[in-house]
């Protein structure tokens, strides 16, 4: 299966999934990977392993749809089956999610609906939480709305910065998200309304 991942970026999760796809724990091949930022590390670490890397300048078009319209038409292009979230930090058009519906995925640093949008780790934090953790979810119209994949949580400790909860979190996304990938490519993700069920056999 042919994935792209969009990343706005240091790009540590898509990091992840060239390494899954690498060690043989993703059947699929990252195709491409584009991002609204030129200077994204993300980019450079397409570059490195000889990755199509497109930066696509959110000011050159005159509005989201647009914008979106242009990325939907370089997916089709290249046949990608699943378009991988990785730190995009884009909301997507409706445009975007009825052309790939069911087939986007995303990662949050929060166990939502706890704490979606910007700065989930931050937020989790100044409210207290003791436990926190990360979500990967398909993608919907809405702010981090979409159906759960997977969910693992990481304890929050008295003397956590955001930096310090934010790295063990990212630790934890980097084994999820390759994981919900796989799933997916596996054919082992099944929607019955909100609830996606893993047929983990
Ligand atoms: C991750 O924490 C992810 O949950 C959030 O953005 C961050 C991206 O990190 N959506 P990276 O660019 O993959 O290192």
């Amino acid at each position: 299966m042919n994935l792209a991942v969009l990343a706005s970026g240091y790009g540590s999760n898509l990091q992840a999934i060239i390494n899954a796809v690498q060690n043989g724990e993703i059947n699929g091949r990252v195709a491409v990977v584009i991002s609204d930022w030129k200077d994204a590390y993300a980019l450079q670490r397409a570059r490195d392993y000889g990755i199509e890397a497109l930066y696509i300048d959110p000011r050159a078009y005159p509005g989201r749809e647009a914008y979106d319209r242009e990325i939907v038409a370089l997916l089709h292009k290249r046949k990608i089956g699943l378009v991988i979230l990785a730190g995009f930090m884009r909301l997507l058009t409706s445009h975007f999610v009825r052309e790939f519906r069911g087939r986007i995925m995303n990662i949050h640093p929060s166990l939502l609906p706890a704490f979606p949008g910007l700065d989930g780790v931050k937020q989790a934090l100044a409210y207290g939480v003791k436990v926190s953790g990360c979500t990967v979810h398909f993608v919907d119209e809405g702010l981090d709305t979409g159906p759960v994949i997977l969910q693992e949580a990481v304890p929050v400790y008295d003397e956590d910065t955001d930096e310090a909860l934010h790295e063990r979190i990212h630790e934890v996304e980097h084994r999820l998200y390759p994981r919900a990938v796989q799933l997916f490519i596996k054919g082992k993700l099944r929607l019955e309304g909100r609830r996606c069920l893993v047929d983990e056999s």
